[in-house]
């Protein structure tokens, strides 16, 4: 069964990073309490939970996405974009190197683990205000001999590349067009999230599951039209802390 790494909140979650949003009041218990209807969720969709040591120095270190990049060959230990960030990678790498081999992302380095997208051999990274050039090429380097190629993708008016996008299927993506070129992606179909929605195309999809927040009806009407079976979860809290749903995991399958 695949393992989905998750993390406590910490009590300073109220103090989190913010690039795109303005800082609205979290409610710690809410959230914390909306993490665990995540996790829930991650269990029906048939993952087994491990919850990383907690961090509750780190504001963001629930945002278990940005630590680290799995693939089936090697884990990758991001060097996250916000300097608070970076101590969060210690204890994804401790827990990690239990399922993969590891590599490092060295200085000047900086990449978010929400930046990078993978599909099948192609991994796209987000040229974004927490990831540059140098950690895009040192993704570029480690992955090379596994057979994978990487493409650089600019990101300028949402936080992560995944924001603006995720898979839905193999060839399938959900995305929000006025964040990311979806003419990039022109060997893959594409769905288009309704605009009053523009945060929906962050979704997880496992079998015919689909996790979706329930603050975005017409994405889980969408996704009910297209067959799937979807488990809405509250995710208010962690919004405010500019999180979608695949911020809050690192699935090890
Ligand atoms: N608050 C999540 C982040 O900015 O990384």
């Amino acid at each position: 069964m695949p393992t989905a790494l998750t993390r406590a909140t910490s009590p300073l979650l109220v103090d989190c990073e913010l690039t795109h949003l303005k800082r609205d009041p979290i409610d710690i218990d809410k959230a914390e309490e909306q993490h665990r209807e995540y996790e829930k969720a991650l269990e029906k969709m048939g993952y087994s939970l491990r919850r990383l040591p907690e961090t509750p120095h780190l504001a963001d270190g629930v945002f278990v996405e940005d630590a680290a990049v799995v693939f089936p060959e090697v884990g990758i230990i991001t060097r996250p974009g916000a300097e608070s960030r970076r101590p969060e990678t210690d204890t994804m790498a401790t827990v990690l190197k239990e399922y993969r081999e590891l590599r490092f992302i060295d200085a000047p380095g900086t990449i978010d683990g929400g930046d990078v997208l993978t599909l099948g051999k192609h991994v796209y990274i987000g040229d974004s205000q927490r990831t540059n050039r140098s950690a895009i090429q040192q993704f570029a380097d480690i992955l090379k001999p596994f057979g994978y190629t990487v493409t650089a993708i600019p990101v300028t008016k949402c936080l992560h590349l995944k924001t603006a996008l995720t898979p839905l299927e193999d060839d399938l993506l959900l995305i929000n067009p006025n964040w990311v070129d979806g003419d990039i992606f022109d060997d893959h179909q594409t769905e288009t999230v309704h605009p009053d929605e523009p945060f929906g195309a962050n979704l997880m999809r496992r079998g015919n599951y689909a996790i979706c927040p329930k603050a975005f009806p017409k994405t889980a009407e969408l996704l009910t039209q297209k067959g799937y079976d979807v488990i809405t979860v509250n995710q208010s809290e962690l919004a405010k802390a500019e999180a979608g749903l695949t911020c809050c995991s690192v699935i090890v399958g």
